[in-house]
């Protein structure tokens, strides 16, 4: 007897076909599920995969969305426990990982998430060895550094969402001030990604007017208007948000999938993202930190060579060393 189907079509391919723009979301943690959903409304991909291993909630997130499909131009969505439910993925986001315990230490926690990733990572390359993988788990910076690491990927290939979301916290706190839009406020933090993050008070701009210029003692503490307060602010809200509301959710999802947009687009849109930079700034260390990068179909195709002043390249290096302090104790 001919099902249903068999009546109402009639069926031309023999196999059915591989995904050619498919993400994964690792981890349905509120992070993952804001990233998740980001992507869905923007068209990005023609698969969408989440794994996690925590079965109910995977199940529970899965449907929620599947359930959205109507309105929605992502025709699968897809989601297990199980590593082969990533296969064949051009992009995949790590956003998982343990958190933090009561009176844990930070290098106690990197550790718990490197054992973390010592399992998730080699199954990413397994299943899609041509992907980009976009790790947003933090301490992002050291996150991405153990990705490389144990991927074997180039290092293109391996990005941490890095300072893209202190960025676009800075101007619009910048817009708020000037009663801008924050796509037209330009302002660099670069860096590590959250308290030692740079921001880079000589390029600041709007239209290509520079207020430093303008303004000389911006950033500064003579500085009668205390714009380093925008700073202050930018680092102290992200844990803001996290007091008020419990975790942070909303404005990363947005901001990775802004990431996941120039990457599956190939648009080559310049971004402060986390990438391994030897040489510029003093820099000696294996270490991953944000500067502007081209972003596109090959991931970071290129770094955009910014000038600081000395001040804020020994900012940038005092970072960079606190970090490799915490990565050369790492086991892996
Ligand atoms: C934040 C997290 C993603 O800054 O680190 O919101």
């Amino acid at each position: 007897m001919a099902t249903l189907k068999d009546q109402l079509t009639v069926n031309l391919l023999k196999e059915e076909q591989s995904p050619q723009n498919k993400i994964t979301v690792v981890g349905v943690g509120a992070v993952g599920m804001a990233c998740a959903i980001s992507i869905l409304s923007k068209d990005l991909a023609d698969e969408l995969a989440l794994a996690d291993v925590t079965e109910d909630k995977l199940k529970g997130e899965t449907m929620a969305l599947q359930h959205g499909s109507l309105v929605l131009r992502t025709p699968k969505i897809v989601s297990g426990k199980d590593c082969h439910v990533t296969a064949n993925s051009t992009l995949v986001i790590i956003t998982a990982g343990p958190r933090q315990q009561e009176g844990e230490s930070r290098l106690h926690l990197v550790q718990r998430h490197v054992n973390f990733f010592t399992f998730i990572i080699p199954n990413v390359v397994k299943y899609s060895p041509n992907c980009k993988v976009l790790i947003v788990s933090n301490p992002v910076d050291i996150l991405t550094y153990v990705a490389w690491k144990i991927s074997g990927f180039p290092k293109n290939r391996v990005i941490g969402s890095g300072c893209h979301l202190d960025s676009a916290r800075f101007r619009y706190l910048m817009g708020e001030r000037l009663g801008v839009h924050p796509s037209s406020c330009q302002g660099w933090v670069l860096g590590e990604h959250g308290d030692s993050s740079v921001s880079v008070w000589s390029e600041v701009n709007v239209a290509g007017v520079s207020l430093k210029s303008l303004h000389p003692n911006l950033g500064t503490d003579a500085d009668k208007e205390q714009w380093k307060e925008v700073h202050k602010q930018m680092v102290d809200s992200a844990y803001e948000v996290i007091e008020l509301k419990g975790y942070r959710s909303w404005a990363i999802g947005l901001s990775v999938a802004d990431l996941a947009e120039s990457m599956m687009k190939n648009l080559r849109r310049v971004h402060p993202i986390s990438t391994m930079i030897k040489g510029p700034y003093g820099i000696k260390d294996d270490v991953f930190l944000s500067v502007p990068c081209i972003l596109g179909q090959n991931g970071i195709s290129d770094v955009v060579k910014v000038t600081l002043t000395p001040e804020e390249e020994a900012r940038l290096k005092k970072s960079t060393d606190t970090r490799w302090g915490i990565q050369k104790e790492l086991q892996f």
